[in-house]
């Protein structure tokens, strides 16, 4: 069916909608302002779905989105918005969604911009489907799993999209039998432009080619380390399938040369690997570690901060000359031995690692943790916490919980959870956005005890 709306706001998930006759449609790329005819993609009761066949008048907030690849390309659903009011269109999907705490006086505070609005990412993960005659490298598709063949990502680093081609033409010339096994291809760097870290994953046991390393480093000098990772299950998260393996045993990920990615992050010198988590734009990273400082440094006495999902230690290792100690607790056994590594070198003394399961680990440190004066971290995996962990912290005695998500709807979730006790209110909603472009953002909510 075809009809004629004005689009009013976004509504998540990269799209903007509209009423007619009382009933919702989603539009996919659709700009707010938009006075476009659509035709309906799917029908239901209470709400359709559609595309735009048609622009009557066009949004005054619409721009060129730079990218060639944009409407197929599933990485960014917003480059047709002017940035600035694209943060406002966030900002506001954000009150709908925080909209039960944002009372007695409290307000959602401004969307944080990135200082870069292209140019921010310091990770891709390229997906590939390849035979001998031709080759699809890109990202999948915004509406199915297909590959869109890219050449260069704009939302990524300048150093991220030169490894990506000489890194592809380098395999397809010189080592095209070996190339034909490799289905993904990771490219990470610093935000300096000076180091970066290849990994070639493939479903299969590969025998590399011998000093692959020294000769891909010939080609791209910004090389710091090359690893080949062997795949077993089609999906799911990298890091999931080496939870219980160290550094030195890495079961799967095998290095090929060069060492680990260091990273230049709020004043400190850490190292990262493939497999542990570190956070796609740093200069908003670095903006949330301030805003973690600012809430610690109007405590009355530095307090022992306990940091749940610590990753590699990025988010409180910087925080460590505010806190009497730091405990982080990491699932991932070789990032908790990163973590360690990178208190080690930045000489951080008070600052210790607890390896395992969020859960287990914050019920062990509640009863060896005796001061008073306790702060509690949170930045979990997109999914949020467990149910039973967010009762505990809501029946917990810590004076701040300082809770980052990516995932608004999820962090709501575990907000009413961990309100429910009573023993917290909540005193900030920070949105950061540490993806532009997209419509994802990462938000800090404080909780103080009451
Ligand atoms: C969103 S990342 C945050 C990491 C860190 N805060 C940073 O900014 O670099 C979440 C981290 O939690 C870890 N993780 C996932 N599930 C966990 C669990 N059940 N217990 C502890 N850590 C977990 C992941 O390995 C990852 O390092």
């Amino acid at each position: 069916m075809n009809y004629e709306v004005k689009l009013e706001k976004l509504a998540g998930k990269g799209k903007a909608l509209a009423w007619h006759h009382g009933k919702v449609v989603f539009v996919p790329f659709g700009v707010p302002g938009d006075e476009i005819e659509i035709e309906t993609t799917k029908e239901t009761k209470s709400y359709d779905e559609a595309i735009i066949k048609r622009m009557i008048t066009q949004s005054p907030y619409r721009v060129e989105p730079p990218c060639a690849y944009f409407t197929s390309c599933g990485g960014c659903d917003h480059q047709n918005i002017e940035y600035s009011r694209l943060l406002t269109f966030k900002k506001e999907l954000l009150a709908e969604v925080y909209r039960n705490f944002i009372k007695n006086g409290l307000t959602l505070e401004e969307i944080h911009p990135s200082p870069l609005p292209y140019g921010y990412r310091n990770k891709i993960h390229l997906h590939g489907y390849q035979n001998k005659i031709f080759q699809v490298w890109g990202f999948y598709h915004y509406e199915n799993k297909k590959i869109v063949n890219i050449e260069s990502c704009p939302i990524a680093h300048d150093l991220v999209n030169k490894a990506f081609q000489l890194v592809l033409n380098f395999l397809k010339q010189r080592f095209f039998q070996f190339f034909l096994m490799v289905n993904e291809i990771i490219i990470q760097v610093d935000a300096e432009n000076t180091a970066a870290m290849v990994t070639l994953i493939s479903s299969k046991v590969l025998d590399p080619p011998k000093s692959l390393y020294e000769k891909m480093k010939t080609i791209l000098p910004e090389l710091s380390s090359l690893y080949l990772y062997h795949r077993k299950n089609k999906k799911g998260y990298l890091f999931k399938t080496a939870v219980d393996d160290s550094l030195e045993n890495l079961k799967d990920l095998k290095l090929l040369g060069g060492n680990l990615l260091p990273i230049e992050f709020a004043n400190l010198k850490l190292n990262i690997s493939p497999l542990s988590f570190f956070q796609v734009n740093k200069a908003v990273s670095e903006t949330i570690v301030k805003h973690l400082e600012n809430e610690l440094t109007r405590l009355s006495t530095k307090p022992v901060l306990v940091d749940l999902f610590s990753g590699v230690g990025a988010l409180s290792l910087p925080l460590a000359e505010h806190c009497e100690m730091i405990h982080g607790v990491e699932l991932v056994r070789h990032a908790a031995e990163l973590a360690e590594a990178n208190a080690r070198n930045n000489s951080i003394p008070n600052f210790t690692i607890h390896q395992g399961d969020a859960f287990e680990a914050f019920n062990r440190l509640l009863q060896i943790i005796n001061s008073q004066a306790k702060v509690l971290l949170i930045d979990p995996p997109r999914q949020g916490l467990d149910r039973e962990l967010s009762i505990r912290i809501g029946a917990g005695d810590f004076q701040k919980v300082l809770y980052l998500s990516c995932h608004p709807h999820a962090q709501v979730r575990d907000l009413e959870i961990i309100m429910a006790r009573g023993k917290f209110r909540i005193t900030k909603i920070q949105a950061f956005d540490m993806f532009p472009q997209t419509h994802h953002t990462e938000v800090l909510v404080v909780l103080e005890r009451v």
